[in-house]
């Protein structure tokens, strides 16, 4: 089964008098266990359309299905529930609690899923070891580098052992050699935890490193490139 399934999404906003299309006629569906990127210029609808998978955001059209639930038929409450159990998400400025430490950060979280103490322990060292980052454990985000910091962020997304991790752009305010160390280590952990891991990205250069390659333009999608097809085209 499909992690996400979008059919015939619509999303406009509407900015004081003025309608703002932003999103039209999408027909998505994110394989399980996939590394898809989501690729195209600023403006063409990258950031709305990982919102709508985020459940942060509602289509005003359409049907948004993940991991089987209709999430639109979810309450307020229930919806929050279900983002937190099934979604992980990596911004492209962090967003990491600045007065936390490094460990703390990871472990919030899981706090708010009330994990028991001894696994938020072990979860929280595991996941700092596996990003590269557990000699920083007790650093606020203010002494870490952009790369470090989004090192975090991975690890944070990944705590509550989410089926789906989003990353919005998350190495557009990162030089193109910490990008590119990024980029290599949320595909580690996507195989490592046989996620489904859909990031964004308006640098062509990371379709290369993805299974699957979605292209968007002015709201639609342009083209769909399935692994099967790209390794095809590459032997
Ligand atoms: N909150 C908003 N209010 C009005 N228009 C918006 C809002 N967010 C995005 N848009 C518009 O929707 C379109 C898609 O934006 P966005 O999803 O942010 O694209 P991208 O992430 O690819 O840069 C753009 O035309 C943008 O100006
Ligand atoms: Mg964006």
């Amino acid at each position: 089964m499909n992690v996400v399934s979008m059919n015939q999404i619509g999303k406009t906003y509407h900015l004081d008098a003025v309608d703002v299309p932003a999103l039209i006629d999408i027909d998505l569906e994110i394989r399980p266990n996939c590394f898809t990127v989501i690729s195209g210029p600023s403006g063409s609808g990258k950031t709305t359309l990982l919102n709508l998978i985020g459940c942060i955001d509602q289509a005003n059209r359409g049907e948004v299905i993940i991991a089987g639930e209709a999430v639109q038929k979810l309450s307020d409450d229930a919806l929050s529930d279900f983002r937190a159990r099934h979604i992980g998400f990596i911004f492209q400025n962090f967003n990491l609690l600045p007065v936390l430490t490094v460990e703390e950060n990871v472990e919030y979280p899981l706090l708010l899923a009330r994990v028991p103490a001894a696994e938020r322990k072990r979860r929280v060292g595991a996941l700092l070891e596996a990003v590269g980052i557990a000699d920083k454990a007790r650093n606020i985000p203010g002494q870490l580098s952009g790369g470090e910091r989004q090192r975090v962020a991975i690890a944070r997304a990944l705590a509550p052992s989410p089926q789906l991790v989003l990353a919005d752009e998350p190495t557009a305010n990162l030089d193109s050699h910490t990008g590119a160390a990024i980029i290599s280590l949320m595909r580690e952990m996507q195989r490592e935890h046989h996620l489904s891991f859909v990031f964004s990205s308006h640098d062509p250069k990371v379709l290369a490193e993805a299974d699957d390659a979605v292209m968007i333009r002015d709201g639609r999608i342009e083209k769909i490139e399935r692994r099967e097809q790209r390794k095809e085209g590459a032997s």
